[in-house]
């Protein structure tokens, strides 16, 4: 297995020609491997509609080659030119009021526009005609980021058109879509496809199968996007195809598009999450200010694992204080090398940072790079240099076997937000940070855990799969379980809807095992904050608690445990064979306690881990990561802050 690789992000259309090749000898005395080019340099490609200049790219792509580099060459399609929106004047995506949004940014695109379409397509095979051949375009990255910026949901006259003919095509009759919308409520019935709008602008709530559809919908206006553009990539280049997905992005099903690509990517920026994507407390974002949320980067790097089927990379890597979250402050000093090697022990072939050197002018000119832009090198870079020096001395191996196997899904995560049912610190109840608490309580075991997509058909690997929130159970993964014995936990909310989104006809939760051994959700509720159902033995569920029926009729065979109760009574946890439902959302100490019951049932090692330590296994390394901001002492081991220490497993060094 050879030890992963590292990049950078390039922009030579912002620098002078005179200083590429300097940029590109730097980058290799810098252990640089990759350089990712390209993505938002459209308006210099093709300056006016069908007038081209490629002689520069060409030049630059000589250069970056010449130097030994291998070039990322990103299609230019997040940022169409000016000109584009005066031959396309309703290319634009529209907000939620139906207002287009502007030009003057990024993304400005609606993915359900033909015109548009066509002409992603059009720039793509140029490219793919003019540098598809070359042996050192060694990757190509398709778009750049989508659904960045909140553009995958569109309310325009294009997704209109869209979504009426993806509809039609789902249902076939008018009369099938009312049944299935249940349209009959509030006399909403339609009689033909194309009285049919997109869901916004709805006096109250529109109904929430519509909503499930429009988010199917645009989840599969961004595959055919992409594919489009995978389709004649494919045609001209052998090199692997990439797309860089984000931190927190969920308004798409990326394992559809990762179906078309080779490899997934995604960036990561530690500090930008911990102030602008993640529900920790204020304490807690004060103490990981500079380190970021311990185990928000982890599971990306899980997720886009599943997502890359085995291959991915991380395609932008913070490298100092970024310029769009609300406070940016620096890294602690080893942080960037900390990221680093945690990507590389969850399996990242390559790491690359972005940028190479910050720019002083425009929207992100006060984001930090490897160089100022003067040009002298930041903290971050002699980290990498670092990095590189000590790739060379270890082994890092290929991916461990989890024990554990984690369920994210999602059309889970767009029917909570369809249907939240509740609130939560002033926002609405949400799947993601529902999966997410159970895989932060996973690490904090000492857990490698797998990522799996809810259409896995094979869990033998596993000696336990946790499927929190899984709103409406696949075909594949309902017939995977039937016939799995490790352990399965799952609750609230799991098997609750139908694909149409109803209630069941015999209540939830509809899965396996537990429905044939006559376990029945009656009824749930949400909690306002401050509100807890205390468990006995410690802990509590807040946010929202499920009332259980349980069958005693000797029809039913299988036995039904309760293995925790309410103090008042009703059941918290219960069990038929290998099978948990958790009949609530657990505060901390209730899934620490629940795990730990699990995975004695299981038989998986664990260990409680100091606060702030991280591990992860490779199949022959350990490493120890140490997020926090004070030294740790775990097994007679000292970890300085922002430290990684590792050793071979059957032979400690
Ligand atoms: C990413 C994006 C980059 C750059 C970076 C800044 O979201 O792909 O182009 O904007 O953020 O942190």
């Amino acid at each position: 297995m050879k030890n992963p690789t590292l990049g950078v992000c390039y922009y030579p259309e912002h620098w002078p020609e005179a200083n590429w090749s300097d940029d590109a000898q730097a980058m290799v005395e810098a252990g640089i491997v990759w350089v990712r080019i390209g993505e938002f340099a459209w308006s210099r490609i093709e300056p006016q509609p069908e007038a081209f200049e490629w002689e520069w790219l060409d030049r630059a792509i000589e250069v970056l080659a010449n130097a030994g580099l291998k070039i990322i060459l990103g299609t230019p399609t997040a940022t169409p030119p000016r000109w584009m929106l005066d031959r396309w004047p309703d290319m634009l995506a529209c907000d939620e009021q139906g207002h287009p949004r502007k030009f003057g940014s990024r993304r400005h695109y609606c993915f359900s526009h033909w015109g548009y379409r066509q002409e992603a397509a059009r720039i793509t095979q140029l490219m793919a005609q003019r540098y598809g051949h070359l042996s050192h375009v060694s990757a190509w990255q398709v778009d750049n980021e989508y659904s960045c910026h909140d553009t995958v949901l569109s309310y325009s006259l294009a997704a209109q058109t869209g979504f009426r003919l993806w509809l039609k095509e789902r249902y076939g009759d008018i009369t099938t879509l009312n049944e299935a919308w249940g349209n009959i409520f509030w006399s909403m019935e339609y009689d033909r496809f194309d009285q049919i709008e997109l869901p916004n602008q709805t006096v109250t709530e529109p109904n929430p199968s519509h909503v499930m559809d429009f988010r199917r919908y645009s989840s599969d206006q961004v595959v055919a996007f992409n594919r489009e553009q995978t389709n004649i990539l494919k045609q001209y280049s052998q090199s692997p195809l990439v797309h860089n997905y984000m931190g927190r992005i969920t308004d798409f099903d990326h394992y559809e598009v990762g179906e078309d690509l080779d490899i997934a990517s995604w960036d990561s920026y530690p500090l930008g999450f911990l102030e602008d994507r993640i529900k920790q407390p204020e304490s807690v974002k004060q103490e990981y200010m500079r380190q970021g949320d311990p185990d928000f980067q982890a599971f990306h790097h899980d997720l886009y694992r599943a997502v890359g089927k085995g291959r991915w990379w991380v395609m932008e890597q913070q490298p100092g204080p970024v310029n769009w979250a609300p406070f940016n402050p620096a890294p602690l000093p080893g942080m960037v090398r900390l990221w680093t090697f945690e990507a590389m022990a969850h399996g990242a072939e390559m790491v690359s940072y972005f940028r190479w050197r910050q720019l002083p002018f425009a929207q992100e000119q006060m984001h930090s790079g490897l160089h100022r832009p003067d040009g002298v090198p930041t903290p971050a870079l002699a980290e990498v240099k670092q990095v590189f020096k000590e790739l060379n001395s270890i082994d890092i191996g290929s991916v461990v076997e989890a024990p554990v196997a984690l369920v994210f899904d999602y059309e889970s995560q767009w029917s909570w937000q369809v249907q939240p049912q509740g609130y939560r610190e002033g926002e609405p109840l949400d799947y993601f940070d529902m999966v997410f608490h159970y895989y932060s309580a996973l690490r904090k075991l000492g857990l490698n855990v797998d990522i799996i997509s809810p259409q896995t058909t094979n869990l033998s690997a596993y000696k336990m799969v946790i499927a929190p929130g899984l709103v409406t159970l696949s075909k594949n993964l309902s017939h995977a379980l039937q016939t799995y014995s490790g352990v399965v936990l799952c609750g609230p909310r799991s098997g609750s809807k139908t694909d149409n989104f109803h209630i069941p006809d015999d209540l939830p939760p509809c899965w396996p095992t537990l429905k044939e051994a006559g376990v029945t959700v009656s009824w749930v509720e949400s909690l306002r904050d401050g509100v807890s159902i205390p468990v006995e033995g410690g802990g509590h569920f807040c946010h929202w608690i499920e009332q259980l029926e349980l069958s005693t009729s000797p029809k039913h065979k299988s036995h039904i445990a309760i293995n925790m109760r309410r103090k008042d009574g009703n059941a918290a946890l219960i069990s038929v064979d290998n099978v948990y439902y958790l009949a609530g959302w657990p505060d901390s100490e209730l899934l620490q306690r629940c795990l730990l019951a699990l995975c004695d049932a299981a038989d998986i090692e664990y260990t409680l881990l100091p606060k702030g330590l991280r591990i992860r296994d490779t199949q022959h390394m350990q490493f120890l990561f140490n997020y926090s901001a004070q030294p740790i002492e775990y097994q007679q081991i000292n970890i300085e802050p922002a430290g990684v220490y590792w050793h071979c497993k059957n032979n400690n060094n």
